[in-house]
């Protein structure tokens, strides 16, 4: 199938509602754009596992904060579009604001408690945004099978509450980030960084590599560990740390007694560039 570029909502729907009649699999894959090798894992799995694949490109308005960076996120839609049908895409729906917000639009989707942690807290509202265009966007794509990553953890589990509690037919897949050699997340943010910030970058999966060495090394206390992270993080020059945590990887409740299946979250400022990572442990 050649690459089809779909910008309208209708459109989009009626193309799904075709594919779905016909007993196609629907896989679909949404992102704000500016595709890393880390939106392409995710963009070839659907290939292997569905008939049809929908990769959605839409920087969403409603899950940025007045302050952040929505007029500056990068928007290259003709790279975009040629990365995405290498990985393997067969649509790209790339719909304006108008189209998924029109006029009088004034619904939103919020999931609770463990939108409210963590990114919930340091962006409000941000969630209430991500939930409400991963409902709109399922609705107009149908997928039998949705592609999230690790890298954005609470959002994944947001989205994963979101689909149990609507009762939406689809399957979400959670995929391992996918890192630079030295360990740094690919984020479509890292192209903010100047060289110098991004050499500081990879003070974040220090701070994470760290921690998981040390519960593997029989740490069973958290706050020695927070404090170590802290410390790592204060010294690179030109980072600021927002927070550094270990918490239960289902409910993201802060653990100070180290068992079980656990997450070590980061979110630190790089110069004015805030970038989150973060790693799953098991302590057996
Ligand atoms: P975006 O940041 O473009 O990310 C799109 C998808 O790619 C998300 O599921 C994200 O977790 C995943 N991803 C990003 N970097 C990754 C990496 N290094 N390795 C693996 N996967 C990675 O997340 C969003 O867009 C938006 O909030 C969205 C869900 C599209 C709603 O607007």
């Amino acid at each position: 199938m050649m690459l089809q570029v779909i910008r309208s909502a209708r459109r989009m729907a009626a193309a799904s509602a075709r594919w779905q009649q016909r007993d196609r699999t629907i896989g679909v894959v949404p992102t704000m754009g500016a595709l890393h090798e880390g939106h392409l894992s995710l963009i070839r799995a659907a290939r292997a596992q569905t008939d049809v694949v929908i990769v959605t490109v839409f920087v969403n308005p409603l899950q940025f904060g007045p302050q952040e960076d929505f007029r500056r996120y990068p928007r290259p839609l003709f790279t975009d579009l040629r990365l995405a049908r290498s990985a393997g895409a067969d649509v790209v729906f790339a719909p304006s604001a108008k189209q998924v917000y029109p006029d009088g639009f004034q619904t939103a989707v919020e999931v609770g408690e463990l939108a409210r942690r963590w990114e919930g807290a340091a962006r409000p509202g941000h969630f209430r945004g991500v939930a409400t265009v991963v409902a709109i966007l399922f609705q107009l794509t149908r997928p039998t099978r949705a592609y999230v990553g690790q890298k954005d953890y609470q959002q994944a589990l947001v989205i994963e509450r979101l689909v149990r509690d609507l009762k939406l037919p689809v399957r979400l897949h959670v995929l391992p980030t996918v890192r630079e050699t030295d360990g740094l997340a690919m984020s479509s943010r890292n192209a903010y960084l100047t060289a110098a910030e991004r050499r500081q970058a990879v003070v974040l999966h220090q701070a994470l590599a760290h921690a998981r060495q040390r519960i593997r090394a029989g740490e069973r206390h958290a706050e020695p560990i927070i404090e170590a992270m802290r410390r790592l993080i204060s010294d690179a020059p030109g980072a600021r740390i927002d927070y550094a945590a270990i918490v239960d990887a289902k409910t993201l409740e802060p653990r100070w007694r180290l068992r079980g299946r656990l997450t070590v979250l980061v979110a630190v400022w790089i110069g004015r560039t805030r970038l989150i990572d973060n790693l799953l442990v098991d302590v057996p």
